[in-house]
């Protein structure tokens, strides 16, 4: 099946044929329709490696490749792009047309069981990562799934709580990545989410589906639901859902035939989404799919994980104990995780792994000589004074111990959320045992998302965010503790201070079925930032074996209307290793008309250089990137005034700085004094929870009717259809 069939098989089709395609066959299967020569075509899990699954919960070996928080960490585009080509070619490989990934949720909390699947707190950072993987996922003519659309957070209440979140947030925090990754990577597909958006269900959503991310945003694709995401068949065909999955599939099918017949969906809109079917499926068929991974290939892929396990690696802490000798003196290896590795999350991300390298072999293989002590049980939390002491009995005898710590397994998983981002007391037990011998330490942290270090990381020498690094993330973590790799990772997620410092802490997981993101757009190093708040380890922050020093800022403003501004610095590597420094540019506007983050990341160079080399980044700005969403107006807002421009290593760690002065956008009709907004707002509906129609229900979106994707009266009456992104098209 070829694009130019596309035309011909929507008038051949059935409208019971057409509502059948618009269903998958079984789990994992879209259906065919045999008569019309329209065969089907596979979807796996995602996003860190592919799940094929031959029956339920059994699946086809493939790389686990570190999972997704890790690669947020090594901030670098082009090994991601690696990592979405070799995802790409072993989901072809097992005939997979589209792979379920990559994640692109936000880390609101620390605490939601996903967060190993998704890259990072931060919009930008998340949205070029997410465009390079998907452009190596699709490098193979196999399409990749964004997932989830939109504000899954939490896996608690995740089938149906309601996200009360405020449209500037939405635009300025959440919809941003998917509207750069429609923009910059094309993906095939995009898949739902489960949650309620201000009431209404995700995949039955016709502002978010339609307004939002075709009319607006300038989506093309097929979109999908996520696994049983749709409630009511009819009107997530008319708000936009292509597709509808899940694992128990096609229940609803007859009711969407019957639905046209009825006159209740027009035939016109079932046949825009069976028009996207197909043209998924068209796609699919360009591509031979089945070729079998050679021996070199899987050893490829192993070695590639490798890689971005130790690129992801993020040395926290370090008082020179590391890089570590190789070849000589003894190690202390401490924790089960060492020769038990944690390598990923749980849920449907699960993946088989094709083999499995421990960081305790690779010790072996490069350390002098070798003492491994468990420390801790994995199956019971009570402290262990045995092991404790065998674990002091071998500190005490080594040059140096590294700790591996973290939270037991079953703790990050898809469906639930954390409790707690504390290390389990009993591995610090062992830590404490360890410590007081006085030999050197080094922790490394086995998690897939960010730990509480207080007060105990002040006792160690090193500390190393390991994350969930995937099947050769043993030897990964083992090259840079001893410096085989100079680590170049960096937090991709502030870790706070304490659980109840970060943003969020008030409002989650939400109750009464509903959560409001009361953080607004402050989440992350934006919330600490904005609350002034000390924390452990800030966004961007990690060290390297080699020292790089900034300078030369140069901003030059070039066109004061479309906000095209360029930064300039030299970064230089003043130690006496190669290494890699990720270069960080923040945006802050000092005079905003509204409450705005202090600064935002709006650039990121990963840059290598050999001892004594300099490289001059250049890196361009533009009005998105000084603008804030205006909720009155509908429109992305760029005040004039004075906007800061910082360059450095972390959020809080900044190097060079500058002041440029904008003018107003002469495009964008003037703000509406405080004092006229009164006038100005007569007469539009504002949302209000309170508005309940006459079967209890809040928010006029509730009366939208199937079949009209129109039928968003709040938000069109704003003036908003077509005007939000115009101003920056
Ligand atoms: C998850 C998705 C996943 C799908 C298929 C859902 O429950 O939320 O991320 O792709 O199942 O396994």
């Amino acid at each position: 099946m070829s694009p130019s069939d596309v035309d011909r098989l929507i008038d051949e089709l059935t409208i019971e044929e057409k509502a059948a395609l618009l269903s998958g066959s079984a789990p994992w299967e879209s259906t065919p329709v045999e008569r019309l020569g329209i065969t089907s075509i596979w979807f796996a899990d995602g996003p860190h490696g592919i799940r094929r699954e031959t029956a339920p919960l059994v699946s086809l070996p493939a790389t686990c490749f570190p999972t997704q928080s890790c690669l947020g960490a090594t901030w670098d585009r082009d090994l991601v792009h690696r990592v979405g080509a070799a995802l790409g070619r072993e989901a072809s490989a097992q005939d997979v047309a589209v792979l379920l990934g990559p994640g692109l949720t936000m880390k609101r909390t620390p605490l939601n069981g996903r967060n190993f699947e998704n890259f990072s707190e931060d919009p930008r950072l998340t949205g070029e990562l997410a465009v390079a993987y998907i452009r190596g996922v699709q490098s193979q003519g196999v399409g990749a799934s964004l997932k989830p659309f939109a504000l899954n957070n939490q896996e608690t209440f995740r089938h149906w709580v309601s996200v009360e979140v405020d449209e500037r947030t939405f635009r300025e925090i959440y919809g941003a990545v998917t509207e750069r990754v429609v923009r910059d990577a094309e993906p095939w597909t995009i898949m739902n989410s489960y949650n309620r958006v201000n009431g209404v269900f995700a995949a039955q959503d016709a502002w978010l589906l339609t307004t939002v991310l075709r009319e607006e945003y300038g989506y093309a694709g097929t979109v999908i639901s996520d696994w049983g995401a749709v409630h009511d068949r009819v009107a997530a065909v008319a708000a936009g859902t292509d597709l509808e999955m899940d694992f128990t599939p096609g229940r609803e099918v007859s009711a969407l035939a019957h639905a046209v017949r009825s006159g209740r969906l027009e035939q016109s809109v079932l046949d825009r989404s069976v028009r996207r079917v197909l043209e998924l499926l068209a796609r699919a068929a360009s591509t031979e799919r089945g070729i079998p991974l050679s021996r070199e290939e899987i050893d490829a892929h192993h070695a590639l994980a490798r890689e971005a396990a130790a690129a992801g690696t993020v040395v926290l802490r370090n008082d020179g104990v590391l890089p570590l000798s190789p070849g000589s003196g003894t190690v202390a290896v401490v924790g089960r995780y060492a020769a038990e590795p944690r390598m990923q999350g749980g849920g449907s991300a699960l993946v088989n792994p094709t083999r499995v390298e421990t960081a305790l072999e690779a010790f072996q293989a490069v350390a002098g000589s070798v003492a491994y002590a468990p420390g801790f049980s994995l199956t019971d939390s009570a402290r262990d004074e045995a092991l404790e002491s065998e674990a002091a009995a071998a500190a005490a005898e080594a040059d140096v111990a590294v700790v591996f710590l973290g939270q037991t397994d079953g703790t990050e998983s898809e469906g639930y959320d954390r409790a707690t981002i504390d290390v389990p007391d009993n591995q610090l037990r062992v830590l404490d045992a360890v410590t007081l011998t006085g030999t050197p330490t080094v922790v490394v942290l086995v998690n897939g998302s960010v730990l509480r270090v207080e007060p105990w990381h002040e006792s160690v020498n090193g500390l190393v965010h390991g994350w969930f690094s995937g099947q050769a993330g043993g030897p990964g973590v083992v090259d840079v503790l001893f410096g085989a790799v100079n680590p170049s990772g960096r937090l991709s997620e502030t870790m706070p201070v304490r659980l109840e410092d970060s943003p969020g802490f008030a409002t989650f997981p939400g109750e009464r079925g509903e959560v409001r993101y009361g953080e607004g757009v402050f989440i992350g190093y934006r919330w600490y930032d904005a609350l002034d708040l000390t924390v452990s380890y800030p966004f961007g922050h990690g060290f390297s074996y080699t020292t790089f020093e900034y300078s030369d800022l140069a901003v030059e403003v070039i066109d004061t209307t479309t906000g095209a501004v360029t930064v300039a610095f030299t970064v230089t590597n003043t130690g006496r290793r190669a290494g890699a420094e990720v270069a960080q540019l923040y945006v802050g506007d000092t005079e905003a008309t509204v409450r705005r983050p202090v600064r935002e990341l709006r650039g990121f160079a990963k840059v290598y250089l050999e001892p004594g080399e300099s490289s001059r980044v250049v890196l361009d700005l533009n009005n998105r990137d000084f603008a804030w969403y205006d909720v009155v107006d509908a429109l992305w807002r760029r005040d004039g005034g004075t906007f800061v421009i910082e360059v450095g290593a972390s959020s809080r760690d900044v190097r060079l700085s500058a002041s440029i002065e904008l003018p107003d956008d002469p495009r964008i009709p003037a703000l509406t004094e405080d004092t006229d907004l009164g006038l100005a707002l007569q007469g539009r509906h504002k949302f209000d929870p309170y508005d309940q129609d006459e079967a209890g229900r809040s928010d006029a979106r509730h009366h939208a009717q199937p079949g009209t994707v129109d039928a968003v009266p709040w938000r069109a009456l704003g003036g908003f259809r077509g005007q939000g992104s115009a101003a920056f098209g």
